[in-house]
């Protein structure tokens, strides 16, 4: 069966709420009825206003960039999982490398908001990857393996058949540079089984693993052809229809 089920665009901070109205518009008018689930990962103040343009769209979705993990509280500037569910949003990404690196969030910590936002209802997309020196000295499955192992192993089955797994090498975020189709591959199929070993066949099967680091028109086919990625989680290339248009074609 195949997972090839999703296009996630992570705006980051990126579009002014009246842009950021405009570009989802223009996307679902080009798209139309996508084969494929579409993700909107918009920044917090748009959350709602995305929601309801994509109420009636059919295949469309919103995504929170972040969370916090507790309940509520005393945590000014934080958003709940109470509130993203209240609001009607789906998905939230989390353990982004810009979250790790610029807000200092570990797997421990990410661990705690991923069982929160299952709680809540809401599927986390959980971001994992390794640097440039890791890769470049042959390390990427140690922590990636280390990044999975420690984020999701704890979870119940239940709770991990709500995951969605991004990987997101960090040389290839923003960059420019794409890990090749045989190196997104070769992780792939190195994360599934690891959720095999854990979960069970089924629930490997089932779980959507996304690429992400500068997918754009001009490799998202080569990419998705490739037997373990599943979709795609993009930034920059999803800010505009004409780029982020032929990614969710790519997918079907
Ligand atoms: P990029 O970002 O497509 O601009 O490389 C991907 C991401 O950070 O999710």
């Amino acid at each position: 069966m195949s997972n090839r089920t999703m296009a996630a665009g992570n705006w980051k901070m990126n579009t002014t709420p009246t842009e950021g109205k405009a570009l989802a518009a223009s996307i679902i008018a080009g798209a139309g009825t996508p084969g494929t689930k579409v993700i909107f990962g918009v920044p917090a103040i748009q959350l709602m206003q995305i929601k309801e343009l994509t109420a009636n769209a059919e295949g469309y979705y919103v995504a929170a960039q972040n969370m916090h993990q507790e309940d509520k509280g005393a945590y000014t500037g934080e958003l709940s999982a109470a509130m993203l569910a209240d609001a009607g949003i789906e998905y939230v990404i989390l353990g982004h490398s810009e979250r790790r690196d610029y807000f200092h969030e570990d797997d421990t910590l990410i661990n705690a908001k991923i069982r929160k936002a299952i709680a809540a209802g809401i599927k986390p997309i959980y971001c994992c990857g390794e640097k440039l020196d890791v890769r470049e000295a042959g390390n990427q499955e140690v922590k990636v393996g280390k990044q999975i192992e420690a984020a999701l192993f704890g979870l119940s089955p239940k709770e991990m058949e709500q995951v969605v797994i991004a990987y997101e090498p960090v040389w290839a975020i923003g960059t420019g540079v794409t890990a090749s189709p045989q190196q997104a591959q070769d992780m792939h199929a190195y994360i599934r089984t690891m959720i095999e070993n854990q979960f069970g066949d089924s629930i490997a099967q089932n779980t959507s693993i996304l690429y992400g680091g500068s997918v754009k028109p001009a490799n998202a086919d080569e990419l998705f052809a490739m037997a373990d990625v599943d979709g795609g989680l993009v930034g920059g290339a999803s800010l505009s229809a004409e780029n982020f248009v032929p990614v969710i074609k790519a997918l079907g």
